[in-house]
């Protein structure tokens, strides 16, 4: 695995990890997390891939300038890094926000999309309930709520059922979120906020799209996803019992198996 970083006026440190040769897989992480999430998935996946882990812009090592973000912005990163490494077709998955991303980069990137990952991730907009919500939270970071409000959030990612076996992970997870700051937790919460309804993206795509859903997920709930799975041309659909919002943690074995399938088709079908 190599540590990479490019720089530009907008992203001063764009930070990723690069992991095995091949076909390309970008991994996005989601908030307020960084790419070392994927850490085991993605040395598993570069047996066979290339794989891109970035740390999307304000979180782990990676900076933007300003104050704002959009999911837009990100995938802009996306595209730098894939640039960068002179690459013009990968697969892009990401996880909750990490996916608002992606799904941004197959839309305005759709010929460099092998195969979008919707990783415990939504095509749909905030509801204006969730967007009040996040108007609150980001309130409270700017009262210096943040630490209280990640440790509160964390657990509550994981399956209610398998959190007292997993109390190192959940603690692992936390620090991770308490080193990102709250310009970026605001600018997380605002790119949420305002990021459009790319369900008919999916309608009107031929990319095909991988969905992985936990059973037990308090974050976007398991039925809200199984609606959005036939908008696509293509949908391998996985879902996991015992899974909540983070199966790149909780099963990771599934969560490779589901990936590795879903990269064999879809570079399968790029090579016919
Ligand atoms: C995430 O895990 O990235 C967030 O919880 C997504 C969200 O709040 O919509």
């Amino acid at each position: 695995m190599d540590n990479k970083c490019i720089s530009t006026e907008k992203f001063p440190v764009l930070s990723y990890r690069i992991y095995g040769d091949g076909n390309t897989i970008v991994l996005l992480h989601g908030f307020p997390l960084d790419g070392s999430i994927w850490n085991e998935v993605a040395e598993e996946l570069a047996n066979e891939y290339r794989v891109i882990v970035p740390d999307i812009p304000g979180s782990g090592a990676s900076t933007f300038a300003g104050e704002e973000l959009s999911v837009e912005d990100m995938a802009e990163s996306v595209l730098l890094i894939l640039k960068a490494e002179s690459i013009d077709n990968a697969i892009i998955a990401g996880h909750s926000m990490g996916g608002y991303a992606a799904i941004a980069f197959a839309d305005l990137h759709p010929e460099m999309t092998a195969g979008l990952g919707m990783i415990h991730s939504s095509a749909a907009p905030d509801t204006e309930e969730k967007k009040e919500q996040r108007r609150k939270s980001i309130e409270l970071f700017k009262k210096g709520g943040k630490n209280p409000f990640i440790k509160q959030m964390v657990p509550n990612l994981f399956a209610s059922g398998s959190r007292q076996g997993i109390n190192d992970t959940i603690d692992k997870t936390t620090e991770i979120a308490l080193l990102t700051d709250n310009k970026s937790l605001i600018a997380f919460y605002n790119a949420m906020i305002n990021r459009p309804d790319r369900r008919p993206t999916l309608k009107s795509s031929d990319i095909p799209v991988l969905w992985v859903i936990g059973e037990e997920d308090e974050v976007i709930p398991h039925k809200n996803l199984i609606q959005q799975t036939s908008h696509a041309n293509v949908n391998f659909v996985y879902t996991h019992s015992n899974c909540g919002h983070m199966g790149m943690l909780e099963v990771p074995e599934a969560v490779i198996e589901d990936i590795q399938s879903f990269a064999a088709y879809c570079y399968r079908l790029k090579n016919k």
